[in-house]
């Protein structure tokens, strides 16, 4: 049983999770984690993870642990009965966003295609026109409710997108949005082509001149939709090249309807991840395990839009890095739970469980420039930990849909308890 836990504003001085029946962090130092040193965890039985500021300082089994570590005014938490875990790092969220697409969902379900619905001028562009009606306090409200939701299924830290603005004010807003929520921003100025603009190129034009300066001053990478009836490789090739110039790093949505040679193009520009994969073939597989970029897969999208899963096993098994994200957005994946995306990466992806852990801790960390501090329980690291109320963690994806995280530290603070 986990007893109830003050917290408030100040940061804790100390925090104890004790006698926890499992603590468990991807093993190893370095990052990414690759071909089966993803599947290497350490495990603690009888453990403890000992918080001091918001850093881990000790984490051990109890046997070792003497009362001269534990500071005095240590607020302690009985962990029996529950397993600890690195908090979740989510590094695919299109998190900012007004209205729904309920209807489209129906419609879906009915029989329509998501690229029939976008090429009628619905899917995203629906969600753009209801971001551009709201003002900034409301997509600040909207990203601060969708990170309540992520912390309450274990993550502690997410990156977002803006792309549902595709103009000046509304691009801005929404990644200032992103960093006043705490969420890690990527500025998706090449979602879709907004209808006020003849074609892609000269909607191109006007966001690298007007958007680009300003977006790099708020956001740490640049994002594009690389895919028929959205951008090709030339305008993605050229969107990305000004985009590294001003100093961001480099993601790509890609291969996920047809190959269009995303993986290529990350590869040559030095990306930090090509994103979706859906598509991707058995040569795509094979550039991306002779390459530093991750391959960042999104199962619930495939599921959600009824496509095929993209290649996990392979790109594990040929050594490329691979991380795990739910790509929640309110259109391909309306879904915040990392816990249903390690879920379908056991079931569908055909990844052990601490793979897949791996690919939404440490991994995920690396694609959002982190891993030195995010993504493992070692002393020196930011202390974000997840608390299950079970004692085995792999509960987490195998209880499909099941609601185990109990606590949620970030930072050294208990931020959300059940
Ligand atoms: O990653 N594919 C492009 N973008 C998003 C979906 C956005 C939306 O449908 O609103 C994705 O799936
Ligand atoms: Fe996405």
């Amino acid at each position: 049983m986990l007893p109830a836990v003050e917290y408030g504003s100040a940061a804790m001085a100390a925090l104890l999770l004790r006698d926890l029946d499992q603590v468990v962090s991807p093993a190893g130092t370095s990052a990414p984690l690759r071909g089966r040193a993803l599947g290497r965890l350490v495990v603690l039985e009888r453990g403890y993870v000992l918080c001091e500021g918001d850093r881990i300082a000790r984490v051990g089994s109890m046997a070792e642990l003497a009362s001269a570590d534990v500071p005095s005014d240590a607020v302690e938490v009985d962990g029996r009965g529950s397993s600890a875990l690195p908090g979740l790092v989510d590094c695919h969220t299109h998190a900012c966003f007004a209205g729904d697409r309920a209807e489209e969902f129906a419609l879906r379900a009915g029989g329509a295609s998501y690229e029939e619905l976008h090429a009628a001028g619905g899917g995203i562009l629906a969600t753009v026109r209801a971001t551009r009606a709201a003002g900034e306090q409301e997509l600040a409200h909207a990203v601060e409710r969708h990170r309540g939701w992520m912390l309450a299924h274990g993550t502690t830290t997410f990156e977002a997108k803006s792309g549902y603005g595709l103009d000046r004010a509304t691009e801005l807003a929404q990644l200032r949005a992103i960093a006043a929520a705490g969420g890690v921003p990527t500025w998706l100025g090449a979602h879709a082509v907004p209808p006020e603009f003849p074609d892609a190129d000269a909607y191109l034009d006007e966001a690298l001149r007007d958007v680009l300066p300003e977006a790099a001053d708020v956001a740490e990478a640049a994002d594009v939709f690389l895919e028929r009836g959205a951008f090709d490789a030339a305008q993605a090739r050229r969107y990305l090249e000004a985009c590294a110039a001003a100093g961001l790093a480099l993601r790509l949505h890609a291969d996920q309807f047809t190959e269009a040679g995303g993986v290529r193009l990350a590869v040559e520009l030095g990306a930090r991840s090509v994103d979706h994969l859906e598509a991707t073939g058995p040569e795509g597989v094979q550039t991306l395990a002779r390459s530093d970029v991750v391959a960042v897969l999104l199962p619930v999208a495939a599921l959600f839009l009824g496509r095929p899963m993209p290649p996990a096993r392979a790109l594990v098994d040929a050594g490329a890095a691979v991380a795990l994200a739910t790509d929640f957005n309110p259109g391909s994946a309306f879904c915040e739970s990392l816990a249903v995306v390690m879920s379908l990466a056991c079931t569908q992806l055909g990844l052990t469980p601490a793979e897949a852990l791996s690919a939404c801790t440490v991994n995920a960390a690396h694609v959002l420039g982190r891993s030195d501090r995010l993504g493992r329980l070692v002393p020196g690291y930011s202390a974000d930990v997840v608390l299950l109320d079970v004692s085995d963690w792999r509960y987490l994806p195998y209880h499909l849909g099941g609601e185990h995280v109990a606590v949620v530290v970030k930072e050294g603070e208990v931020v959300w308890e059940r």
